[in-house]
């Protein structure tokens, strides 16, 4: 299951000459950029100085034995733009994985086996812990973090510097703020873009993962 690269000699960083280089898919990466090669990348991806993407998780049940880590997977789709210093671990249990049409600024921490699903921001300095799903066109402010196994609903803003607890439920649609996290109000402009039944959808899918994941 895993891919276990010999740890120091596959793991390089983009040696182009240049700043940074386009492959064959139009992926940009900036040559200080480490790319795992039990990374799935898709197309029109940015990915910038100093990311570290595939590392393996700090997690002691899968570390692995004799200090040699293992390196579980990890899927990138298409269109995400992922700026400087952004950590994505690997997978264990399950494989991490990054959607589409999804910014990841600078500094993010993305835990292994999370699941970030399309059209997300997570904006500077924000911290996923393990195996976390943030549904579709989820906003997470500045410096906010999530306990592990968190699941935060679809469209919903999650408030600069909030912290969401095991105990918080982040419904989709609501605007969530502070430590621990509470409701401050629904996210109207979000909203106005769906149905009645498309919101509704939304929230029995985020039901669903919620029954899934605990
Ligand atoms: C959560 C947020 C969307 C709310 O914005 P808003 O609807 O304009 O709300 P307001 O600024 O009017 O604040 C409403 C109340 O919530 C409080 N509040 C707002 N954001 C808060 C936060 N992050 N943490 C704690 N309290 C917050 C305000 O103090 C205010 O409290 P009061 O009614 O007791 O005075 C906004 O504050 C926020 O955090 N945006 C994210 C910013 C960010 O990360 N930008 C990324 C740049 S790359």
């Amino acid at each position: 299951m895993y891919c276990e690269p010999s740890f120091n000699v596959r793991f390089k960083a983009n040696t182009k000459s240049n700043s940074a280089s386009g492959d064959k898919n139009g992926n940009y990466i900036h040559k200080t950029a480490l790319i795992g090669p039990n990374v799935i990348l898709g197309r029109n991806n940015y990915i910038g100085p100093y990311s570290i993407i595939g590392f393996p998780a700090e997690h002691k049940t899968f570390w692995g034995e004799n200090m040699r880590p293992k390196f579980g997977k990890v899927i990138i789709g298409d269109n995400n733009i992922i700026t400087s210093h952004v950590t994505i671990d690997a997978g264990t249990e399950n494989i991490t994985l990054v959607g589409n049409d999804c910014w990841i600024l600078k500094g993010a921490y993305v835990g292994h086996d999370c699941n970030i699903e399309d059209n997300v921001t997570l904006s500077a300095h924000v911290l996923l812990g393990g195996h976390s799903i943030v549904m579709e066109g989820v906003n997470m402010g500045l410096g906010s973090m999530c306990h592990q196994r968190s699941i935060i609903g679809s469209y919903s803003m999650v408030g600069m510097g909030s912290v969401i607890t095991k105990k918080s439920t982040i419904l989709p649609f609501d605007t969530v703020i502070g430590k621990p996290a509470r409701f401050l109000k629904r996210n109207i402009q979000k909203l106005s873009l769906f149905t009645d039944c498309q919101q509704l959808a939304e929230h029995n899918r985020f039901l669903q993962l919620v029954s899934q994941n605990h």
